[in-house]
C-alpha cells in the first residue's frame, strides 16, 4: 500500500505527514494509515509528542468525497462511522501530546481530525471550516459534538449551516486555534509540541464540559437558526440536520450525541440532496477540462482588457474586470451614452458599499481601473476585447470588422452575444482564431456563468486562455459549441414555449412562477422575463424571422409579441407579464390583462382552457429541458451532462439541490421522462419529439449519468 502517511521523528517529537496529493483528502486508507502511526508515535520511545501535518499545499481537505458513493443505505453509513468515530476517540486517547498543524485548509473531516488532536496551530493564512452542508451532509467524523465544545454552540451552528470556512485568527479568537505560528508551520508546532510534552498537557475535546447557562444560550441559538433557515434553507434537509445533531449534543452525553450526530449523517448521505450536491462539486470540476484542450495549452496573461458597449452587460463585464484588479477600457459611441454606463456602475458599486461589502477607499481604486472613452485609442495595448453591443448582427459584425484592425494580431476578440453565430463575426475580424464567445449572464457583475463558445476556427490558446481567466474573474467557465442560443438560451427556449403554451392552456402566470419557485428556482420564467426585458426576447424573434427561422420548434404563443407591441417591456416599462407600482420598481401585482390575453390566443388556436396541476407544471417545463439538453449533447454542443447542469445552476439558479436539468431527469427515471414526452406527442402534437440519445439511453437501460 502506499505510504500515504510518513512517519519520522523530528527533534524528539513523531512527525506524521499526511501525503495524499492533490488535497489529502481521506480516503479510508489515510484514515486506516493515521491511526497506525498516531499508534507508533505513541509506542514510540524516542518521541515525546506527536505532530500531524499535510505534505503539500494543505492539511486535509475533508472526506474523500468519492467514497461516499459506497454508502448505498444508512446501515453502511452507521457501519461506517462507528469506525471512525473510535478511531478518533483512539487518537484523542493518545497518552502523548498530540498536535495538528494546519496550513491551506482544514475542511469537513479535516477539521475533525484535527478537533480530535490534543492541540490545534495553524499558519496565519490557514482556514478551517465544516462545510459539508454544501454536500448535502453534516459533519460526520465528530464535528457538530466537538467544535461546539470548542467554539460554544453558536459559532459551530454559524460554521456548520453556512459552510464558510473560518480565517486562522478569527478561528483563534474563538478557540477553535491554540496558536498562530509566525514562522515555519512544522518547527513551530514542533516546539509547540515539546513544550506541552514538558507540561504534561494534553485536552480531549470530548471531555470538555458544557456549562448549564451554555446548554440554555445553545438551545436558544439553535431555534434561532431553525427559524432564520426557513428563510435562507427553503427545500433543504442537511441545515436542518445539522441544527438536531448540534442541538443533542447540547442535551445528551459525548457519546449518545456523537450517534445521533452518525444517524443524521446517514440519512444525509443517501439522500438526492446530497447525491445532487456532490455530482455539481465534481461537475464543477469537470467543466474546466477541455478533451481536446491539453492541461499544458499555452495560456496568455490577460494584463489590459477592454470593453465595447458601455449598456447594462458592457458595464457588468467592465466591472468584472476591474473587481479582478484588470484595468479596463471602456468605450461607447458617444459621452451621453459612456456617462449613464459610467453612472450606472457608479450606483452598482455604492450598493456594494452600502452593504459593507467595499469600503470608499476600495471602490474608488476599483472604479479608476475603468477607462470610459469613445474612441478606440489603446485598443493596440489590450490583450482582450468584450464586444458587447446591441444583440444584431449586422452592428456586431462591423464592430469585429474593426476591432480586427485596432487590435494587436494577438489580442484576443470575445463577443458577449447570447444567440448569434461567432463565425460570423470571426470572419468579419479578419483573424478567426482569436474570435469566441464570451456570454455573460445578466447581472454580469453578479452571475457566477460565462459560456465560452467555441467558433469553427477558435485556438485551442484562445479557450485555455478564457477558462483561466474565468476563474481569475470568479466565474465559472462552461465550453461550448456555436449553435443558436449556444446551450443556456438554446435550452431556455423550449423551458419558455412550454410556459407560454402552459399559459394559453390554463395556467396562470402567477401559478406558474409560484409552481416553479417551490420547486427551487430562484425567479419563475415570467418574472425572468419582466426582469430581463420583454423586448429582448422579442427582438431576437424578429431576427430569427427575417433568416426564416424560429427559437424552438412547434406552435409559438404569440403574447410575448403583443406585449411588446404595447411597450410593456417588463420592470423597467413598469408593466410586462405583471403590473408594477412604477417604472424599474419590483412590487408586481396581477395585471387581468393578461388573462384577457391568453383567453384571446387560446381562443385562435381552438385551446379550451382548463385548469392545470402544479405537477404537469413541473413535469412539462423539467421534461422539455432534458429532452433538448438530449439533442445538445448529441449534437455535441455540450462536452458532458455535466457541463449542461452547471450552465443551468449558474446561469439560472436551477436548484442545486437537484443537481441540474440531466441529473435530475435521471433520478425521474428516463424511461419515465421518455414517456412524458410520448404522451405529450400524443396530446399536443408533434414538435414533442423524443431526442434519439433518450430513446437510445433508455432502450439500454441507461441513464445520462451511468
Ligand atoms: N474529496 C475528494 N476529492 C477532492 C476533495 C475531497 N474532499 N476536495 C478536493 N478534491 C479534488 C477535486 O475534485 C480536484 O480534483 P481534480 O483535480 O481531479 O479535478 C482536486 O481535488 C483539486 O480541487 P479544486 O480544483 O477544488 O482545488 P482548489 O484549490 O480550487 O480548492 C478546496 C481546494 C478548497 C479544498 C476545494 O477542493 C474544496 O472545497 N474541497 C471540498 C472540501 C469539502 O467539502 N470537504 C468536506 C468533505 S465531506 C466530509 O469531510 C464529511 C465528514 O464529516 C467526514
Amino acid at each position: 500500500m502506499a505510504d500515504l502517511v510518513r512517519y519520522e521523528v523530528k527533534n524528539g517529537v513523531a512527525v506524521l505527514t499526511i501525503d495524499n496529493p492533490p488535497v489529502n483528502a481521506l480516503a479510508p486508507e489515510v484514515w486506516g494509515q493515521i491511526d497506525e502511526a498516531v499508534k507508533r508515535g505513541v509506542a514510540d520511545p524516542a518521541a515525546d509528542a506527536l505532530v500531524l501535518i499535510g505534505a503539500g499545499t494543505t492539511f486535509i481537505a475533508g472526506a474523500d468525497i468519492k467514497a461516499f458513493e459506497l454508502l448505498k443505505t444508512p446501515a453502511d453509513s452507521m457501519a461506517r462511522s462507528a469506525g471512525t468515530h473510535a478511531l478518533l476517540k483512539r487518537m484523542e486517547d493518545a497518552s502523548k501530546p498530540l498536535v495538528a498543524a494546519i496550513h491551506g485548509n482544514a475542511l469537513g473531516g479535516g477539521l475533525e481530525v484535527a478537533q480530535a488532536c490534543h492541540f490545534r496551530v495553524a499558519t496565519k493564512d490557514a482556514r478551517v471550516g465544516q462545510p459539508e452542508v454544501m454536500l448535502g451532509l453534516i459533519p460526520g467524523a465528530g464535528g457538530t459534538q466537538r467544535l461546539p465544545r470548542l467554539a460554544g454552540a453558536k459559532m459551530a451552528l454559524e460554521m456548520c449551516t453556512d459552510g464558510k470556512p473560518v480565517p486562522a485568527p478569527k478561528a483563534l479568537a474563538a478557540g477553535i486555534l491554540d496558536h498562530i505560528v509566525a514562522d515555519d508551520l512544522l518547527s513551530g508546532a514542533i516546539a509547540f509540541a515539546k513544550d506541552k510534552a514538558t507540561k504534561h498537557e494534553i485536552r480531549k475535546v470530548r471531555e470538555i464540559v458544557i456549562g448549564a447557562d451554555e446548554v440554555k444560550a445553545g438551545l436558544e441559538a439553535c431555534a434561532a437558526m431553525r427559524a432564520s433557515l426557513k428563510k435562507t434553507a427553503r427545500g433543504l434537509r442537511a441545515p436542518y440536520a445539522v441544527v438536531d445533531a448540534i442541538e443533542a449534543g447540547l442535551k445528551l452525553p459525548f457519546d449518545e450525541g456523537s450517534v445521533r450526530e452518525r444517524e443524521l449523517f446517514a440519512d444525509c448521505v443517501a439522500s438526492t440532496e446530497s447525491k445532487a450536491l456532490r455530482h455539481l462539486f465534481f461537475a464543477e470540476r469537470e467543466v474546466a477540462k477541455v478533451p481536446d484542450v491539453p492541461k499544458d495549452t499555452p495560456i496568455k496573461e490577460i494584463k489590459r482588457a477592454a470593453v465595447v458597449g458601455a449598456g447594462t452587460m458592457g458595464g457588468g463585464i467592465a466591472m468584472n474586470y476591474a473587481n479582478a484588479g484588470i484595468p479596463v477600457l471602456l468605450k461607447e459611441v458617444d459621452q451621453a451614452a459612456l456617462d449613464r454606463g459610467i453612472a450606472t456602475i457608479r450606483r452598482n458599486y455604492d450598493v456594494t458599499m452600502s452593504k459593507g461589502k467595499m469600503t470608499k477607499e476600495q471602490v474608488e481604486k476599483t472604479m479608476a481601473l475603468i477607462t470610459p472613452t469613445t474612441s478606440y485609442d489603446g485598443f493596440d495595448q489590450v490583450d482582450i476585447v468584450t464586444e458587447a453591443v446591441f444583440e444584431n448582427m449586422d452592428l456586431k459584425k462591423s464592430t469585429f470588422a474593426e476591432l480586427g484592425t485596432v487590435t494587436r494580431p494577438d489580442c484576443i476578440l470575445a463577443s458577449n452575444s447570447s444567440t448569434l453565430d461567432i463565425d460570423q463575426f470571426a470572419a468579419a475580424s479578419g483573424r478567426p482564431q482569436q474570435v469566441l464567445g464570451h456570454h455573460y449572464f445578466s447581472p454580469a457583475n453578479v452571475m457566477k456563468l460565462l459560456e465560452i463558445v467555441r467558433g469553427r476556427e477558435t485556438s485551442k490558446e484562445a479557450i485555455a486562455t478564457s477558462l483561466k481567466l474565468a476563474k481569475k474573474l470568479g466565474k465559472v467557465g462552461v465550453v461550448v459549441g456555436n449553435c443558436f442560443g449556444f446551450v443556456a438560451n438554446r435550452m431556455l427556449a423550449y423551458y419558455m414555449r412550454e410556459a407560454y403554451l402552459l399559459l394559453e392552456e390554463g395556467a396562470s402566470v402567477e401559478q406558474i412562477d409560484r409552481v416553479l419557485t417551490e420547486f427551487g428556482l430562484p425567479v419563475g420564467p415570467y418574472g425572468m422575463q419582466d426582469i430581463a426585458g420583454i423586448d429582448v426576447g422579442a427582438r431576437i424573434r424578429q431576427y430569427l424571422k427575417s433568416i426564416g427561422k424560429s427559437r424552438a420548434e412547434g406552435p409559438q404563443s404569440a403574447i410575448p409579441d403583443r406585449l411588446y407591441e404595447m411597450g410593456r417591456y417588463g420592470q423597467k416599462t413598469g408593466a410586462g407579464w405583471y403590473k408594477y407600482d412604477a417604472p424599474g420598481s419590483r412590487n408586481r401585482t396581477t395585471d387581468p390583462l393578461i388573462e384577457q390575453l391568453a383567453n384571446e390566443e387560446a381562443k385562435k388556436r381552438g385551446i379550451v382552457r382548463r385548469p392545470i396541476g402544479d405537477e404537469e407544471i413541473v413535469a412539462r417545463i423539467t421534461t422539455a429541458l432534458a429532452n433538448e439538453g438530449a439533442r445538445v449533447l448529441e449534437e455535441k454542443f455540450a462536452t458532458r451532462p455535466g457541463d449542461i447542469d452547471i450552465i443551468y445552476a449558474y446561469g439560472f439558479g436551477f436548484p442545486r439541490r437537484s443537481g441540474g436539468p440531466m441529473f435530475y431527469a435521471d433520478t425521474v427515471g428516463l424511461p419515465t421522462v421518455l414517456s412524458r414526452v410520448n404522451e405529450y406527442r400524443a396530446r399536443f402534437g408533434d414538435y414533442w419529439e423524443p431526442a434519439p440519445l433518450l430513446e437510445k439511453l433508455v432502450k439500454e437501460g441507461r441513464g445520462f449519468y451511468s
